[in-house]
């Protein structure tokens, strides 16, 4: 075969790949495209994943998601998976219900149905260090663990795990028949490596978006229905976070995680989210509003609202930064 035909047989090839390509692009997402020539530039959508109705409401109330117009949302695992675009990035959301089971199920259910090009989570939680988080702040944490997976020690066993009950008497430390619990490495599946046991999950910080340059200009809510915050409200990047399946109020178990592990906030969601995008080797970010003070009862009911609000201002950012543009004739 000539040189000049195998270069038209080429250029043939090429047109028909690139005509399938766009045809299934049209197809999954008809309204993030711009002609350009023969080719089609589009976007990857972004997974949102939220927990709770505070924080879906504060999505909705921003008036900036735009569902699409002929698929709005699929059902599958007994959740809605909202399609459409947020400041005309495409995104896919999901309210997936709480505690780290029903997170993961969500998480992984959304990863296998669409094309994701990565995974944003935010959703509240509690601040364990009053001195660097107060309710409103917003925490992009470097690392989170799951703090819930424990091997609960013997009454005067040898091995002694970290948490200590006699340490907790009140009014005065002594024996205690709980006696300890040893906090438990968790194994981290992932498509690249073989599995291993850690106990922190990294949170690789994004390049493109985990800057304070681009959160610096945000102006966060202080007031809800007639409820205002004591300060202006900061965003933090880079401390560690604690997950676990029980909702920490506890003063002293609060202090306990942020003197052995220097974790700064506790919630039931963010170590679920890290664990499935790792597995299924996604980028990922976690983004904490902080809704109160652990050990501290708090008088403003409206703070859960304002810190969803606030955490949804910072991913929105994220999102509107990392873009993933797609070309279908490449
Ligand atoms: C847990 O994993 C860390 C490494 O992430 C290791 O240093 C530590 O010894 C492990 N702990 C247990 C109890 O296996
Ligand atoms: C604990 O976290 C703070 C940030 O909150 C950091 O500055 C400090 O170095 C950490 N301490 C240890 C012992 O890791």
């Amino acid at each position: 075969m000539s040189s000049v035909n195998l270069a038209v047989l080429l250029v043939v090839g090429l047109l028909l790949v690139t005509a399938k390509q766009s045809m299934q692009m049209s197809l999954r997402n008809p309204t993030s495209e711009i002609e350009t020539s023969n080719c089609k530039i589009g976007f990857l959508p972004l997974g949102l994943v939220l927990t709770s109705e505070n924080s879906e409401k504060a999505l909705l109330d921003s008036g900036l998601f735009e569902p699409d117009s002929k698929n709005p949302y699929v059902d599958f695992v007994g959740r809605k998976f909202h399609v459409g675009t947020l400041n005309s990035t495409p995104i896919v959301y999901v309210k997936t219900g709480t505690q780290t089971v029903n997170v993961a199920t969500a998480v992984q259910t959304l990863l296998l149905k669409f094309r994701i090009s990565g995974i944003i989570y935010f959703g509240n939680a509690g601040s364990l260090d009053e001195n660097i988080l107060v309710p409103g702040d917003v925490v992009v944490p470097e690392a989170v663990a799951f703090t819930g997976v424990w091997e609960w020690e013997e009454f005067r066993a040898q091995n002694k795990g970290k948490l200590v009950f006699g340490n907790y008497n009140y009014p005065v430390n002594g024996e205690n028949l709980l006696g300890t619990a040893a906090y438990e490495n968790i194994t981290l599946y992932s498509p690249s490596e073989e599995p291993k046991e850690v106990f922190w999950l990294p949170i690789p910080l994004l390049k493109e978006a985990a800057t304070e340059e681009l959160t610096k200009d945000l102006k966060f809510k202080e007031c809800h229905s007639g409820r205002c915050l004591p300060r202006t409200s900061k965003v933090v990047f880079g401390l560690k976070a604690s997950t676990s399946d029980f909702y920490v109020k506890n003063k002293a178990y609060g202090d306990f995680l942020l003197e052995k592990f220097n974790a700064s906030t506790a919630d039931s969601a963010s170590a679920a989210v890290a664990l499935t995008s790792l597995s299924n080797g996604k980028r990922f970010v976690v983004i904490q509003g902080i809704s109160n003070i652990v050990g501290v009862e708090s008088s403003n009911p409206e703070i859960g609202y304002i810190a969803s609000h606030n955490a949804f201002l910072v991913a929105t950012k994220f999102i509107n930064s990392i873009r993933t543009p797609r070309l279908a004739c490449e």
